[in-house]
């Protein structure tokens, strides 16, 4: 009964739907080897949220993320928890010590900080820093600035095979060395510049447990982030429940809703448009490419029923 395959059937609904053109495609999301990048991030231009513009790159499979200290590679993307977590190969781990100030540190553009911040239990653990370190101001002082960060610390990093036979100076604060390892966390310094913290390495670790874990062998090495969105994502939800996809003006910096053929900077339903009203031409264009449509479909399936249901079915 039925005059074409389920091959031509599927084929033909490929051609209308490339013909067609469903307007309403999401253009911004992507992955980057298996990672997925989604709003309020994007590697195109345009798309995402403007404070992460400029953020990530994809390359050769490898999601990269750029700020003013370095790039770093994405390890993670929790959409759930909204935090990336990075590495830095420059980076000491419980391994091995990095010298030499090879490691990017952490220093984000200041107009960052109302969308990205280091996560408060992540510890940074500075490595080898000079007794004139700002670190180290007023010292032997009794303001040293170095704290155990959640349970982590330069004490317990110490027992690391990479401190093997053990650091050098342990850092009592009347000493005349600064310690070998200061940890701290990103909020007491607002910024790891090695330069100006006059330190050779760095580590940094961060603890997915809530209990505090047996030893720096449990640590996770990386560094993680924790993101936010201003205004609680309200603009995208919006945007996304009638069709369009999240992205935002790259001039200009608002929020804009991608409706296909036009931008909104409110949502697909709403008049209040961006880049101009749809021209005539444009109309005139639309109505030429449902008449080409038409014809593709009348004289190529005859067995419209059929075609019509697989449609169907496809859509849901
Ligand atoms: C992604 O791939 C890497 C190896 O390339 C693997 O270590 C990691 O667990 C993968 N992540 C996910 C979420 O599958
Ligand atoms: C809509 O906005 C996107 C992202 O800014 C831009 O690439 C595109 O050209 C805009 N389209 C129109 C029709 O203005
Ligand atoms: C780190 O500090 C040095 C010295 O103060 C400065 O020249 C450099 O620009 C800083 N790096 C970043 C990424 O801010
Ligand atoms: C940090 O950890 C070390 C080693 O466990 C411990 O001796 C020290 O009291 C801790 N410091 C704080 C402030 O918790």
């Amino acid at each position: 009964m039925p005059s074409r395959s389920n091959m031509d059937i599927e084929a033909m609904s490929l051609l209308l739907a490339l013909v067609c053109g469903e307007g309403h495609v999401k253009t911004c999301r992507s992955y980057c080897g298996n990672i997925t990048v989604d709003y309020p991030f994007a590697t195109q231009s345009g798309c995402g949220h403007f404070g992460f513009r400029d953020l990530l790159f994809c390359v050769n499979d490898v999601l990269m993320f750029h700020i003013n200290s370095g790039s770093y590679r994405v390890l993670e993307v929790d959409y759930a928890y909204k935090s990336l977590t990075l590495h830095d190969p420059g980076m000491s781990t419980c391994e091995s010590i990095v010298r030499g100030g090879k490691g990017n540190g952490f220093v984000l553009e200041s107009w960052r900080a109302p969308y990205l911040n280091p996560a408060p239990d992540n510890v940074f653990m500075l490595i080898g820093c000079t007794p004139e370190s700002p670190l180290f101001q007023g010292f032997p002082g009794k303001h040293l600035p170095c704290r155990n960060v959640s349970g982590m610390g330069c004490e317990e990093y110490y027992g690391c095979p990479a401190w093997d036979p053990g650091p050098k100076h342990v850092g009592l604060i009347y000493s005349m060395s600064p310690p070998e390892c200061c940890s701290v966390s990103f909020q007491a310094i607002r910024a790891i510049n090695l330069t100006k913290l006059q330190c050779q390495g760095y580590s940094s670790a961060y603890s997915l447990a809530p209990l505090r874990l047996a030893g720096p062998s449990d640590w996770s090495y990386g560094i993680r982030v924790m993101y936010s969105v201003p205004g609680d994502s309200a603009f995208c939800r919006a945007c996304e429940a009638t069709g369009g996809t999240c992205g935002h003006d790259s001039v200009a910096g608002g929020d804009l809703c991608l409706c296909g053929d036009w931008n909104s900077t409110t949502n697909c339903d709403s008049v209040s448009k961006s880049g101009g009203e749809p021209s005539m031409l444009s109309l005139m264009d639309a109505l030429t490419g449902l008449l080409i449509c038409m014809v593709i479909w009348m004289n190529t399936i005859k067995d419209f029923d059929e075609a019509l249901s697989t449609l169907w079915s496809r859509a849901f």
